[in-house]
Formats: C-alpha cells, sequence, structure tokens
C-alpha cells in the first residue's frame, strides 16, 4: 500500500435505539463475550480489533454509542472521521428500524462525512434468536436498497454471523478511507478526536 507501514487506523462507529443491542455485539465480536444483563450505555465506549483485509493489517477502532436521546448532543463529535457506520435495529421491534431513518440522516448532518451520498452504512438486524420477529428480512433488504447500504442479521446472543458486518465495515471503511483521509491527509496515520468515555481493555487478537 505505502513504505509507511504504520497500521490504519479506521473508525466504525455503532449508532441505533436503546436496547437493540449495539454494546452487545461489540462485545460478542471483539471479547467473544455475552451478557443478558443490560447496562445502559453512558456516553460512548470503544474497543480495538486488528483484521487482515486485502493483505494489510488495519486496526479497527469500533465506537459504541448510547441509544438513550438524552446523550445525542454528544453526536457532533463522536461521528466525526468515522469510515463506516453500523446502524443497528432490533429484527424484533419494528420502532427500532423505523429510527435508522433518523438515525442515518442525523449521522449525515452531524458527522459531515466528504461525500455523504456514498458513505458507507451496513444495517444490522440483531437478535434473531427469539421468536417474535417484527420486521422481515425482506422489508430490511427493501430499505438497504432503497438508501444503498448492505444488509446484515444475526444474533448477539447466540453468536450467529457477528463477524461478517465487522469485516464487510473493515473492506468499506479502507475504501473510504483511502479515498477520503489519505488523500486529505497524505499519510496513514489518522487521528481522531478522543471519546468521553473512558476507553476499555483493548483486544488485539
Ligand atoms: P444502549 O446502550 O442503551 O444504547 O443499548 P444497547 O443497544 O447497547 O443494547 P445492549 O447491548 O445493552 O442490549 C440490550 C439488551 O438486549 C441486553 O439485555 C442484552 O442481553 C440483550 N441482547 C443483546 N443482543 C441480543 C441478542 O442477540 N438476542 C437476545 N435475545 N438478547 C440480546
Ligand atoms: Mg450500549
Amino acid at each position: 500500500m505505502s513504505e509507511d507501514k504504520r497500521p490504519v487506523t479506521l473508525k466504525i462507529i455503532l449508532i441505533g435505539n436503546s436496547g437493540v443491542g449495539k454494546s452487545s455485539i461489540m462485545n460478542r465480536y471483539v471479547n467473544h463475550r455475552f451478557t443478558n444483563m443490560y447496562r445502559a450505555t453512558v456516553g460512548t465506549d470503544f474497543l480495538s480489533k486488528s483484521v487482515h483485509i486485502d493483505g494489510d493489517w488495519v486496526s479497527l477502532q469500533i465506537w459504541d454509542t448510547a441509544g438513550t436521546e438524552r446523550f445525542q448532543s454528544l453526536g457532533t463529535p463522536l461521528y466525526r472521521g468515522s469510515h463506516c457506520c453500523l446502524l443497528v435495529f432490533d429484527v424484533t421491534s419494528t420502532a427500532t428500524f423505523s429510527a435508522l431513518d433518523v438515525w442515518r440522516k442525523e449521522f449525515l448532518v452531524q458527522g459531515e462525512p466528504e461525500d455523504p451520498s456514498n458513505f458507507p452504512f451496513l444495517v444490522l438486524g440483531n437478535k434473531t434468536d427469539l421468536g417474535n420477529r417484527e420486521v422481515s428480512r425482506r422489508k430490511a433488504q427493501q430499505w438497504c436498497e432503497e438508501i444503498g447500504a448492505e444488509y446484515f442479521e444475526g444474533s448477539a446472543k447466540e453468536d450467529v454471523d457477528m463477524e461478517k458486518p465487522f469485516v464487510r465495515a473493515a473492506e468499506r471503511g479502507l475504501q473510504e478511507y483511502k479515498k477520503h483521509t489519505l488523500e486529505n491527509t497524505g499519510h496513514f496515520q489518522i487521528t481522531c478526536e478522543q471519546p468521553r468515555g473512558t476507553p476499555r481493555n483493548t483486544c488485539e487478537c
């Protein structure tokens, strides 16, 4: 990619209503853990994980945000500099799916990506292990086609298909990085604004 072999850091952000499972998804992917206990995220939090993409190691900085409205004012500094955004909903709740349109619009306004119409969004339906499904795969895919996003679904609880969206987020994020961040900075290391929450343990597995 370049003579400069410092790893690229990609900022991947998870947004969506409270309780859809953003923290659970991040913890399942990075730490391979899950708990049924619900502890609402306060402010924000991030975990790092190194992945091998297109022959290069990249460091994914995965930012987990609070779904509660009272923390949405954090949006501006939080969303900026993202390379890929995962819009998360709960397949057993139509309300969480409908809310994604607002989350997406808010991300575009507050995050100010360089090329909003081509910014990589992935949509992730969580809790497929539950029987009381309200949002079908077909309905979710239809909306994704409308907005030009890719669709994934699975279960953080049962560890079903939790890798795929992050692998894709890394690929799409790397494309976004090469197109914009690299052009602007001319080198690989990016700087991000620090989240307000205290960063937790990192995983380089
Ligand atoms: P906020 O931090 O408030 O925005 O919520 P969140 O989106 O981070 O949700 P969180 O990961 O805390 O999960 C909320 C609840 O849903 C917890 O009780 C989890 O155990 C549960 N949960 C998360 N993922 C799944 C899943 O795949 N299946 C089931 N059955 N429950 C899940
Ligand atoms: Mg959370």
